[in-house]
């Protein structure tokens, strides 16, 4: 799969090992940055590439990190046609992908250990969208509200 990674300075560690291990794995990894080490770095400067790509299918799926998941998962769900979600355990890994179409996965590079954190991507990534007809009345309500969002604001007047 090609999957993308993003992180600020709170998830640069985990953000490095997750390139090699996600490379190892078979994966092909698009690096987003953080590029270095720098703790006065911001998350959106690369949560939002991250999640444009997602949205616009250059890359299948993105995991996000930052300090604590929370910004990143903020930052990610601003942009259209993303569904991030926080995640800190194996259910929820696997279930927001089978459920909600979660296409971006943050986590906490000070939340979670290495181990745990690693698990949370495998999970997310072996999971698949079920289809079933609840999930996606529920995911059209959610595109709905998204799309008439959109067309309100192209219509009102810029000064
Ligand atoms: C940065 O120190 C920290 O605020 C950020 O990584 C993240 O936790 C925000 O949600």
């Amino acid at each position: 799969m090609r999957i993308g990674i993003a992180t600020d300075h709170g998830g640069y560690g985990l953000k490095e090992e997750f390139v090699g291990e996600l490379k190892a794995a078979g994966h092909e990894v698009v690096d987003f940055g953080a590029h270095g080490l720098d703790p006065g770095d911001d998350y959106p400067d690369f949560v939002i590439p991250l999640a444009e790509a997602v949205a616009a299918g250059k890359v299948e799926r993105g995991v996000a990190i930052c300090g604590s998941g929370v910004g990143a998962s903020v930052c990610a769900n601003k942009v259209p046609g993303i569904r991030a979600g926080l995640v800190h355990d194996h259910y929820s890994a696997k279930q927001g992908v089978e459920d909600d179409h979660m296409n971006i996965i943050c986590m906490g590079g000070r939340t979670v250990g290495p181990a745990v954190a690693w698990d949370l991507v495998q999970t997310f990534l072996a999971a698949q969208f079920s289809q079933e007809s609840r999930h996606l009345r529920r995911l059209g309500k959610v595109a709905a509200y998204e799309a008439a969002t959109r067309a309100t604001a192209a219509t009102m007047p810029k000064s």
